[in-house]
């Protein structure tokens, strides 16, 4: 059955380049750091508001489960169900606000927010490069656990690889239907991603 819209299924495969590319140019000095860390809180942005207005699946709400829930399924007493599994979704979770943070400290560091210039001493931006550099560490560990998750669900014959690219999960049946938005949503909702990350750098 269908469980990703075209829209998350770009998304994602797009974080994953652009996360690439930013670890390459971030760790070496050269290259687009700053117009790669820029699109990516675009993404990111936008993902945040598809967590709210987006097909069910992508819907934080849909895939944020308490305690009680995580529990039972990391002992197996939860249904197989479409999307995220209650343990995952908390770390797609953690990798978005990771990232998001990633991007703001970026975006404070290349100067583009100049408002602040003028409240932040040499010491606040000091601590912010260290988090920055610290933030980058970190999301590498997280994104190695991630695939390192992804394999591991490979080997227990779940191809959640696949259903990315295709936005088709096997070994569901389609009784349990999703609901998905039009992808014109998805479009306006760029736009208004566009428009925050525009309105931060003319104003800033
Ligand atoms: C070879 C690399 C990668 C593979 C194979 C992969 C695969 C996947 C798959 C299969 C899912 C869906 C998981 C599920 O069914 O619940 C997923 C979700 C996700 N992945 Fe990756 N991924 C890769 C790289 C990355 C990178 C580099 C990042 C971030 C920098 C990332 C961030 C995410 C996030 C945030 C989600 C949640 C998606 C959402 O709900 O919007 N992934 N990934």
């Amino acid at each position: 059955m269908k469980v990703w819209d075209l829209a998350t299924r770009i998304y994602h495969w797009l974080q994953a380049l652009l996360f690439i590319l930013l670890v390459l140019s971030g760790f070496k000095g050269t290259g687009p750091h700053e117009p790669l860390g820029i699109l990516l809180f675009t993404l990111i942005v936008w993902r945040l508001l598809w967590g709210v207005v987006g097909s069910e699946s992508s819907r934080f709400g849909s895939f944020i489960k308490g305690p009680k829930t995580v529990i039972q399924y990391l002992l197996g007493r939860y249904p197989k169900k479409p999307g995220h599994n209650p343990a995952g979704g908390w770390m797609a979770i953690a990798m978005i606000a990771a990232l998001f943070i990633q991007c703001i400290t970026g975006i404070i560091m290349a100067g583009l927010i100049s408002p602040l210039e003028n409240l932040l001493i040499k010491e606040h931006l000091n601590t912010i490069g260290r988090l920055h550099d610290a933030g980058a560490r970190l999301l590498l560990v997280m994104v190695t656990m991630h695939v390192g998750a992804i394999i591991v669900y490979k080997l227990k014959a779940q191809p959640l690889v696949k259903a990315m690219f295709s936005g088709i999960q096997q070994q569901l049946s389609d009784t349990q239907n999703l609901y998905f938005v039009s992808m014109i949503r998805a479009v306006l909702v760029l736009i208004v991603s566009g428009a925050v990350t525009t309105s931060l750098l003319i104003l800033g």
